[in-house]
């Protein structure tokens, strides 16, 4: 496939149309390259489709000490489904997509702006702020904690994150093949990150976990692992399946992992895309300075007011194609989609990548062009196939966390900072990038100055 397969199936999809079919190891996987090859798999038949795939390496992360795989990454059945509805709702009480949280984030970005403005000018790497943000704001939702960007422990799990993100490039053959690991070499070494990277996290979060039991008081809901303490005294027993301890632990380390390098990448793009097109930026700079009064910060009520900054966002959402083909999907039963026979435990990838780049539905869809988010009254206006967070029943859970996210951080440090490419260096271009399951730029450095009035 290439260090690119998003590319390499688009080009497939092009000859052998929207549906292909490959073998990884024993499995059969299967690619849905265009919108209505999605849409008809993951809504129509949205209750075949829900599984969630990956081999022996994703059933090792997600597992507990029995062997059988928790939290909201769990391939199906009801701990998935009701872990999922009652993380919707408790971080819908917590104050995702309402105000509540969006001091947290508010913070943040005030701290990153306070971090590159320390640089005075010079050229840095944004990357290790924008994740220890993106890292403080779900830490904030989860276990009601922040830390600071040079906390030893919170650098080291950061940092284990960007590792597991690439080792996840590199581990199919070894989710296929287990007895891989046994042979000296490549896939013994990968092995041991994946464990002591998958460990360290762990300890990471069941220390904050027993500090909270601690502290526990039954009046008080400080995130989400209070939420999920006062669910197991509800039901008088931990013993409930959805609200045993491994769960907890587990779908803190799903929001935590999920929630922090996808925010971190996207701004990482939105950062090179605003060096890359200086006159965007301007446009951007002329909408604050219209809308909103000088020193004042970002709310989330100043969301209508700007609608070509929010246009910004979703264009590089499109261009950037974070998760090119998604988070592998299954099937649990034999189905026909579009005519073709899929067996059951088939492994499904949605090319994320082929429909935001494709013409029939985007004019000219290699520009960068914010405007085609907007309609002719200037306001957002999001085409349908227009899917950063996948759809569906496992469609990202994270979805209004991370769209108030990306609009407070962005906001807030446009308003505040100018960003400029450094004058001896030659930007990675925006269609180069390094596909690991999150797909980032290549690394580049960034001089930011305040913003003069
Ligand atoms: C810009 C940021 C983000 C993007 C682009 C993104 C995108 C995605 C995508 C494409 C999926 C796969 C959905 C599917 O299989 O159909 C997903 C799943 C998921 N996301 Fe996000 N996500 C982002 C932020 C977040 C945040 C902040 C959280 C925090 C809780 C989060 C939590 C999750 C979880 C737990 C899943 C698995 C859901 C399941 O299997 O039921 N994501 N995300």
């Amino acid at each position: 496939m290439g260090p690119q397969p998003q590319d390499t199936l688009m080009e497939l999809g092009k000859r052998y149309g929207n549906v292909l079919s490959f073998r990884m190891g024993s499995q059969l996987a299967i690619v849905l390259n265009d919108y209505e090859a999605i849409k008809a798999a993951f809504s129509e038949q949205a209750d075949v489709f829900a599984g969630r795939g990956g081999g022996f390496v994703s059933r090792y992360i997600r597992s507990g000490s029995t062997g059988k795989t928790h939290g909201v990454g769990a391939p199906q059945g009801n701990t998935w489904k009701e872990g999922r509805k009652f993380m919707l709702q408790t971080f819908r009480d917590l104050g995702m997509g309402k105000s509540h949280l969006q001091e947290s984030i508010i913070a943040e970005a005030n701290c990153i702006a306070d971090s590159f403005i320390n640089f005075n000018g010079q050229p840095f790497d944004p990357s290790p702020f924008l994740f220890s943000g993106a890292g403080n704001v779900i830490g904030s939702l989860c276990f009601g904690k922040r830390f600071e960007y040079e906390d030893p422990s919170f650098r080291r799990i950061l940092a284990g994150l960007g590792q597991a993100n690439v080792f996840k490039a590199h581990v199919q053959p070894l989710q296929s093949y287990p007895w891989l690991r046994f042979l000296p070499g490549r896939y013994r070494k990968l092995w041991h990150t994946v464990k002591d990277t998958s460990q360290y996290l762990l300890l990471f979060l069941r220390n904050i976990i027993e500090e909270h039991r601690k502290n526990y008081q039954e009046t008080k809901t400080r995130d989400y692992i209070d939420a999920f303490f006062h669910r197991q005294r509800e039901a008088g027993t931990t013993s409930t399946e959805v609200f045993q301890d491994e769960e907890l632990l587990q779908n803190l380390r799903g929001f935590f992992t999920a929630g922090t390098d996808t925010t971190a990448i996207t701004m990482r793009w939105v950062l090179l895309f605003m060096l890359h097109h200086p006159k965007i930026q301007d446009c951007v700079h002329n909408e604050l300075d219209q809308k909103i009064e000088v020193g004042r910060r970002i709310v989330l009520e100043d969301r209508a007011k700007l609608p070509y900054l929010e246009a910004v966002i979703r264009e590089v959402q499109r261009l950037a194609n974070i998760i090119p083909l998604g988070l592998p999907r299954t099937n649990s039963t034999e189905t026909i989609l579009l005519g073709y026979r899929i067996p059951a435990n088939s492994i499904v990838f949605p090319n994320f990548k082929s429909v935001n780049e494709d013409a029939t539905l985007w004019n000219d869809p290699q520009t960068f062009d914010p405007t085609r988010f907007l309609d002719r009254n200037g306001k957002v206006h999001e085409p349908i196939h227009f899917m950063p967070f996948s759809i569906g029943k496992r469609a990202c859970v994270g979805e209004s966390l991370a769209r108030m996210e990306l609009f407070l951080l962005f906001a807030n440090l446009m308003h505040r900072l100018v960003f400029k490419a450094p004058p001896d260096e030659v930007l990675p271009a925006t269609n180069e990038r390094i596909t690991f399951l999150a797909s980032g730029p290549k690394p580049f450095s960034i001089c930011v100055f305040p913003r003069s009035y």
